[in-house]
């Protein structure tokens, strides 16, 4: 693969972890758009919501991807809400090879229960809980299949099993 491979996917479906695994496997860097939003923000993404709301977080969040368009190709985990902006819909779609990592609804509500430590740095988007991690799934699962190139569902499998499912099935070009 000589482009970018992106991991795209809800909370909880391990992107940034199968990111520094699959990136190994392929002996390339990779890096996370979360956290060079916070970075370069020098804050936590739950401090930007609350002091920009969430338009500024996605202001940073999109040049975040296109600043890492521009770097050789890498292993890109990407934040939950990156598809919902069309300009990142078209960057995933037309610079890299978009992976949609996926499972059902209560299994991500519980692993996003188990995230604790990440989770602090995030914004409470979970407070409605399984509800509401159904119905933001559903309203952004078309704009996920929208870029999806390959989808693999995570759903009580360990990282190093996605990694080698999407090994198998990553072209070679
Ligand atoms: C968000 C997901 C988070 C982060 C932000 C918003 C979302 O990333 O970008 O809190 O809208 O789903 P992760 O998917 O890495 O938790």
């Amino acid at each position: 693969m000589t482009g970018h491979v992106f991991l795209i996917g809800y909370r909880g479906t391990g992107k940034t972890t199968v990111a520094g695994l699959l990136a190994k496997a392929l002996e390339r860097p990779w890096t996370d758009t979360d956290d060079q939003v916070e970075a370069e923000a020098a804050t936590t993404i739950a401090a930007l919501f609350a002091s920009e709301g969430e338009a500024g977080f996605r202001r940073r969040e999109s040049l975040a991807l296109a600043r890492t368009c521009a770097l050789s190709p890498h292993v890109v985990a990407t934040g939950g809400g990156i598809v919902l902006l069309p300009e990142n819909r078209q960057l995933l779609r037309t610079r890299g090879f978009p992976i949609w990592l996926t499972a059902p609804p209560e299994v991500l509500w519980k692993r996003i229960q188990q995230d604790e430590a990440r989770g602090a740095h995030r914004p409470n988007l979970t407070v409605g809980g399984l509800t509401e991690v159904r119905d933001v799934l559903a309203r952004r699962l078309p704009l996920y299949q929208e870029c999806a190139r390959l989808t693999v569902d995570v759903g009580g499998r360990l990282p190093e099993d996605v990694v080698e499912t999407i090994l198998r099935q990553l072209p070679q070009s």
